[in-house]
């Protein structure tokens, strides 16, 4: 008898060895090779289309399609894909268990049963009573969304062939598998020609296809990063379990802008896009507090005001010779410590080797972007000093390592924004500052190129500062 030949396939990258390793070579991985046995050629799906004749032609001679979007008639999920669901497009959907990718896709399988055709939705997870649950609690009910509880491939597109759905939802990608090939379902040959599989199909029949992808706890959408590279757009739906918020970003869109946002709010009633965000952000904030500071925050080609909050005290931990406490909360705390080590060093008397030091932007949002600097460092001064920044001031900036401030991406999206929230002045890095864009925008700019001009705006320490010099520390 002919003896089985296996493989061993990196699960993160798809990488293929013919003996077991504990790193893959390829993208750095340890423990992720598992055994699979290797597909015989002629079960193989492949990853390419080829729908082309193998002719040459100049691109010029192309005829291009007259891009037909169909609106998900769900306002943030269209900012997402760059206007609506273009027809065959294959999208994968990754994000945490329990963050509401089902809610999101039943949402959208009601909107589009009616401008669409039937929709199928497959799920290898829940049971149909369940999904109807939901559907009761989203009034997202309807005849024309037919529910095929399966995980054999081989089902799914004989199924898909009949029904000839203008919609398809595969919740999850995991649990499907082709019953020629061996390997356990959710291993990386098996979601890869799964997926690969209802991409010809998607791309044959101009049928819209949504693929739910798990994510591994790193944040990861589990399987191959093939699977990444095969479908045309990935959506990340991302947020905190404590707070109602859910953003959903494309990491990549093959038929729109990457890098968008769209915001919704998880409520009894499923998801409600939240359109304007930075009334959201900000309608919490009270004014007048010391280490609050906001900061127009740019998200793709969207700007978004939130609040930055600092508290900088009086650290216990420190008397006892240990390390005072750094901690934050949607913003990278190296970045903090960086910011840290540079006002220590250009800002004197601020002493925060006593001082335990916390940060946050209010409302659940994480931020990445460098311009946060300024503003997080307003934020710690003002905290420090206990001198509170006026409400209608906003701030923007990249702190250098040599305590200078540089100029940021998308000034006059952030500025706009300020002005049409009736922000008074901002305070941004000098360089930005030209005169077009002192007669675009509506509101006072005021320039600073080095941190050591800051205690200037936030003001020296306070009364309660100078009261805490006098009394004991505790
Ligand atoms: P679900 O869509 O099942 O998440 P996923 O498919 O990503 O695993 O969402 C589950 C969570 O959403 C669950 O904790 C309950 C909550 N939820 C609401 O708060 N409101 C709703 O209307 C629905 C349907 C769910
Ligand atoms: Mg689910």
């Amino acid at each position: 008898m002919a003896k089985v030949k296996t493989v061993y396939v990196c699960q993160e990258c798809g990488a293929q060895s013919p003996r077991w390793s504990g790193k893959c070579n390829d993208c750095g991985g340890w423990n992720t090779f598992q055994e699979e046995s290797i597909l015989p050629k002629a079960n193989q799906t492949g990853m390419t289309l080829n729908q082309g004749v193998g002719e040459l032609i100049a691109l010029d001679k192309v005829e291009s399609n007259t891009e037909d979007r169909v609106s998900s008639q769900i306002s943030e999920l269209d900012r997402v894909l760059g206007g609506g669901l273009v027809s065959g497009v294959l999208i994968l959907l990754g994000g945490a268990p329990g963050i509401g990718k089902s809610t999101l896709l039943l949402q959208l399988a009601s909107r589009l049963a009616t401008s669409l055709g039937p929709v199928l939705y497959v799920s290898g997870e829940e049971s149909p009573q369940q999904i109807k649950l939901r559907a009761d609690r989203l009034k997202a009910v309807s005849d024309r969304i037919l529910l095929f509880n399966e995980t054999r491939f081989e089902a799914v597109t004989q199924q898909m062939t009949n029904l000839k759905p203008g919609f398809v939802i595969i919740d999850s990608i995991q649990t499907l598998f082709r019953s020629d090939i061996n390997s356990a379902p959710g291993s990386v040959t098996q979601v890869r020609e799964c997926a690969a599989g209802l991409m010809r199909i998607a791309k044959e029949t101009g049928t819209p296809t949504v693929l739910v992808g798990h994510v591994t706890k790193d944040g990861h959408i589990a399987g191959p990063r093939v699977l990444e590279h095969l479908v045309d757009t990935v959506l990340s739906f991302e947020g905190e379990t404590e707070s109602q918020l859910r953003l959903l970003r494309s990491t990549k869109n093959r038929f729109g802008p990457s890098h968008e946002v769209g915001l919704f709010e998880m409520t009894s009633q499923g998801l409600i896009p939240v359109t304007e965000a930075s009334s959201f952000f900000l309608n919490q904030r009270t004014q007048g507090l010391s280490g609050s500071v906001v900061y127009p925050s740019l998200e793709g080609t969207r700007p978004i005001l939130v609040e930055v909050q600092a508290l900088v005290t009086e650290s216990y931990s420190a008397t006892q010779g240990a390390p005072p406490a750094r901690r934050t909360v949607g913003i990278d705390g190296n970045r903090m410590s960086l910011l840290l080590a540079v006002l220590s060093k250009k800002v004197g008397q601020l002493k925060m080797g006593t001082q335990d030091v916390y940060a946050k932007i209010a409302g659940g949002l994480k931020l990445q972007d460098p311009a946060l600097d300024l503003s997080l460092a307003l934020a710690l001064l003002s905290s420090r000093n206990e001198r509170p920044i006026s409400g209608q001031v906003a701030s923007f900036g990249e702190i250098g390592l040599g305590g200078e401030i540089r100029p940021v991406h998308g000034t006059e999206l952030r500025l706009q924004e300020l002005h049409r929230l009736g922000f008074k002045k901002c305070i941004l890095p000098a360089a930005s500052i030209t005169k077009k864009l002192q007669s675009a925008v509506g509101l006072a700019l005021e320039g600073v190129e080095s941190v050591t001009q800051l205690p200037g705006i936030v003001g020296n320490s306070g009364k309660s500062a100078q009261q805490s010099s006098q009394d004991p520390p505790f």
